[in-house]
């Protein structure tokens, strides 16, 4: 569509009814949310049953605001539910996954019995290695069959798993690895980018130095690279897991066994380890993943093109999809490795059904162009989700277009690291679509947008997205911080969980979702706080001090500004600004990850405070995003925020 067409499309027609041929064979019907909406519980309690139980649970909710247990007296074992009891079924011939690595042509299937053996055998090398049920396992790998094999045979031992997307560096790594008192790290040499083979051991190396708790370090060989090696703490994977017993008994774990930590940001410095258990959390799971990608498992091809480096992945990758038992695509490098239509032969060679990513990665596709995807045959496709960030109605209408043409509804799913599993979305084959909605609660799940007030707001108006009752999937706190996990997410609203969101009711009552209202900043659907970003900065020797922003981008949503005074030292020693600036983006992208390279870094004399010396990030917001500055009378030095604009368009450093 052209310019201009879009909004007067959009202000005329603005929602898709679902096509009558999608209804009829959706899994989810009508009467799915009077079902749920008359018993929450027990509707949760009838979804667990998809679940395969040594012990089936005789209770669902306990509530102890704002700590809850699910299903807590069942027992189960997760990596049972995801591949043993598919080969039971008489599945294990399935593919579980087309893996398709970065370089072209290094595929390999892997059929759900072939998965089995794998986890059996890893399962078996855990506890030989010295892995017990309880403890925490790190893993820092690139998206390889082995990744997967790894998190499933930790669960399967009833290890928690905390698994560092390979992006982030050594520093992070040290982080994550001590907050868990991780025991153990599962790792490859390395994994390709681009062509380009990342030092993934080496990150590793450098960081359990530092690490004393760690006891070994099982490392899978992907790239062939040298690696320094450390007799009697590394293992090789073909060496340890290879030579193992394919047949391996599951010991039962009780419902709240924790699965696993993912790390994320929030608005402090420090990320935190949210904690999944085991239970609820696969209910969640396995049953959102049914009904919101409507899953024919004998039929379909899942692909979630996120990295199991993050929730999506576990979700939406691991758990879900091997739980419901489908086959999946999983994919190890960039979209544009070997070719800007690499995703579109990934799907006419897998007939790919169902595709799953972000907002970041359609405005990328869409900027390379729509004859891409014209020249491959998409015919397989039938479902198209987005995730992550708040999906603008152009790259929404592009999808349906040019991806889905025109034929496959589009699921826009809100949800995040803390709430395990879909919580907003359309379901479809029943619910009408309308580009850039996320549309209404899951059944099952109590939404509420409310006013600073913590009323409900009316139809037509916007306020804070909330969450007023438990879900299976909510995750049971802060690794080690159950104080900040009350403070964080329950104490902003009464009895409610605040998720940090902004949202809309539509005329209609349909859920938009506005973006978050804190600290925390979503670059190409990735969470990032600007004070971790901050503190990175003034880690530098050369950094007094520093300001970080989101600013609108149009292709990552939102990109990193930072506004920095240099140290007196920085400034006298003669080099230029713009080797500073340089510098300071690589030791961001050094510290953090290539994901928190500022766009932009301004250095300016001072930085915009009040009198009580707070910065005033919404005067740096409105200057990084071109907008008329909102009020500058309570500043020390009003004049201060002219001087940063104009710096701001003399340091056009924004080459990505
Ligand atoms: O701001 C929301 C945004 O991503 C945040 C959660 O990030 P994370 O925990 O990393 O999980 C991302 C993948 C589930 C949310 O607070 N977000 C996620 N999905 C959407 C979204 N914003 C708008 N629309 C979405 N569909």
């Amino acid at each position: 569509m052209v310019d201009g067409e879009l909004e007067a499309f959009l202000s005329e027609t603005r929602s898709f009814a679902p096509s009558s041929d999608f209804s009829a064979q959706a899994n989810a019907q009508p009467s799915i949310y009077e079902e749920a909406a008359a018993d929450p519980e027990a509707w949760w309690a009838q979804q667990a049953r998809r679940l395969t139980w040594d012990v089936e649970p005789t209770t669902a909710l306990e509530w102890t605001p704002p700590f809850a247990t699910w299903f807590a007296d069942g027992r189960l074992n997760a990596s049972v539910n995801c591949v043993d009891r598919h080969v039971e079924a008489g599945h294990g011939d399935r593919v579980a996954f087309h893996w398709v690595g970065e370089p072209e042509d290094d595929t390999l299937d892997v059929t759900y019995a072939d998965l089995l053996a794998r986890v059996s055998r890893a399962a078996h090398a855990l506890t030989e290695l010295g892995v017990r049920a309880g403890d925490r396992v790190a893993i820092y790998m690139p998206m390889i069959p082995e990744a997967v094999t790894a998190m499933l045979a930790c669960a399967r031992v009833g290890a928690a798993h905390s698994v560092i997307f390979g992006g982030f560096a050594s520093e992070a790594l040290v982080d994550r690895i001590l907050d868990a008192d991780c025991t153990f790290v599962i790792t490859a040499d390395g994994g390709y980018r681009r062509g380009v083979a990342s030092p993934l051991k080496a990150q590793v190396d450098a960081a359990v130095e530092r690490c004393a708790g760690v006891r070994g370090v099982l490392v899978v060989r992907r790239t062939g690279q040298d690696v320094a090696w450390h007799e009697g703490r590394d293992h090789w994977w073909h060496e340890v897991v290879d030579r193992q017993s394919p047949v391996h008994v599951p010991e039962s774990f009780p419902a709240e066994q924790p699965l696993f930590l993912m790390y994320t940001s929030g608005t402090t410095a420090r990320p935190k380890g949210i904690l999944h258990t085991t239970a609820g959390y696969l209910t969640h799971a396995v049953t959102t993943h049914y009904y919101v990608f409507d899953v024919k498992p004998e039929s379909d091809v899942c692909w979630t093109s996120a990295d199991i480096g993050w929730i999506t992945g576990h979700t939406y990758i691991v758990y879900g999809p091997l739980a419901n038992g489908v086959t999946q695509v999983l994919y190890e490098g960039t979209p544009d490795a070997g070719g800007r239509d690499r995703w579109w032969r990934i799907v006419e060679r897998y007939k790919v059904t169902i595709l799953y990513t972000a907002p970041t990665a359609i405005r990328t596709l869409m900027k390379w162009g729509a004859d891409l995807p014209q020249a491959h045959d998409l015919s397989s496709l039938r479902l198209l989700g987005s995730v992550g960030e708040p999906i603008n109605p152009e790259a929404w209408m592009w999808y349906r277009e040019y991806v889905g043409q025109n034929r496959c509804p589009i699921v826009d799913t809100w949800w995040q690291t803390e709430t395990g599993g879909i919580m907003v979305t359309p379901l479809p084959g029943i619910t009408h679509t309308k580009p850039g909605a996320a549309s209404a609660a899951f059944p099952g799940i109590s939404v509420d947008v409310v006013d600073n007030e913590g009323a409900s707001v009316g139809n037509g108006e916007g306020g804070y997205l909330t969450l007023s009752a438990p879900w299976p999937g909510m995750t049971r706190g802060i690794w080690g911080d159950p104080e900040r996990f009350q403070e964080t997410y329950w104490s902003r609203f009464e009895g409610r969980y605040f998720a940090g969101d902004g949202a809309k009711r539509d005329d209609d009552g349909d859920l938009w979702l506005l973006g978050r209202v804190d600290d925390v900043m979503n670059i190409s659907g990735h969470r990032l706080s600007t004070t971790e970003v901050e503190h990175a900065l003034v880690g530098h020797d050369g950094v007094a001090e520093a300001a970080v922003v989101g600013a609108s981008d149009e292709t990552t949503g939102q990109a990193i500004v930072a506004f920095v005074t240099l140290t007196l030292r920085a400034d006298e020693d003669g080099v230029s600004h713009e080797e500073i600036i340089a510098d300071l983006r690589d030791h961001v992208a050094r510290v953090i990850s290539p994901i928190a390279r500022p766009r932009q870094i301004v250095i300016t004399p001072d930085l915009p405070k009040t009198r009580s010396g707070k910065i005033m990030r919404r005067l740096l917001r409105d200057v990084a995003e071109h907008r008329a500055l909102g009020d500058v009378t309570t500043l020390t030095d009003p004049s201060i925020v002219g001087v940063i604009d104009t710096l701001m368009g003399q340091h056009g450093n924004d080459d990505e």
